[in-house]
């Protein structure tokens, strides 16, 4: 099973991908994420981008598709994958499209998390991960069982994203709505975008997803 999950900068399109790799067996594919692993490695690639992201601006259609393409054969998504931060604008949607049919793959749904602009600040602002096993967390909104301590891996090291403050979100969600947004409409038009309330509380979103692709 293929699925893209759209919306906007604290959507939750990472909270839900890990939910639902956990429970369908698929793998999550995080541009971003694959982005800010080039950017700590310091190739030449995350040297282009590191500056982008921390703007808040998108990388070149050119770097992401051919990252995809080639993250897409590895052996974890011979189940399948959900996109997660891709496609961002269009023309992504496009290659996206040549992509599977030279595959001979197909996207079973196409899902965008529709949230209030204005809620999306304090999401992204409150939010920090494991530095080890990258499970994700919120200050008010999805705290450790114990404070301080992973609920997946024990550890007690949690890192920040650099472009997690106000002013790069506000960037984010311009950036978002100017080139991404038009993505919801060309899937749309295709007759596969569902549309699920990202607003609702973390665990009925994750059971509102099950049940619409289980
Ligand atoms: P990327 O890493 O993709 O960031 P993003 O799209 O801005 O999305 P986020 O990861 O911020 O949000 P999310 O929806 O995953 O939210 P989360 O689940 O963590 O991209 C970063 C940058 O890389 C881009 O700005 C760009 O420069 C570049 N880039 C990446 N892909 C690219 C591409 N294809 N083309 C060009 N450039 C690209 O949730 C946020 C917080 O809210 C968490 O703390 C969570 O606990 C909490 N939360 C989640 N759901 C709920 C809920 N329902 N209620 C309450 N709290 C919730």
């Amino acid at each position: 099973m293929n699925l893209i999950l759209l919306g906007p900068p604290g959507a939750g399109k990472g909270t839900q991908s890990k939910r639902l790799e956990d429970k369908f067996g698929i793998t999550q594919l995080s541009t971003g994420d694959m982005l800010r692993a080039e950017v700590a490695s310091g190739s030449d690639l995350g040297k282009q981008a590191k500056d982008i992201m921390q703007a808040g601006g998108l990388v070149s259609d050119e770097i992401i598709i051919g990252m995809i393409s080639n993250r897409v054969d590895h052996d974890d998504c011979k189940n399948g994958f959900i996109l997660d931060g891709f496609p961002r604008t269009v023309p992504q949607a496009e290659a996206l499209d040549k992509m599977l049919a030279e595959k001979s793959l197909k996207l079973d749904h196409v899902i965008e998390l529709t949230v209030d602009d204005e809620a999306m600040v304090e999401r992204i602002c409150g939010r920090y991960t494991c530095s080890k096993c990258g499970a994700g967390y919120h200050d008010s909104f999805q705290k450790p069982a114990t404070e301080g301590v992973c609920d997946k891996c024990g550890s007690t090291d949690f890192t920040r994203r650099a472009d997690d403050n106000a002013e790069t979100v506000r960037n984010r969600l311009n950036a978002y709505h100017e080139q991404t947004a038009p993505i919801a409409t060309y899937y749309g038009e295709r007759g596969i975008l569902k549309q699920v309330d990202g607003m609702a509380a973390i665990d009925d979103v994750t059971s509102t997803l099950e049940n619409l692709i289980g």
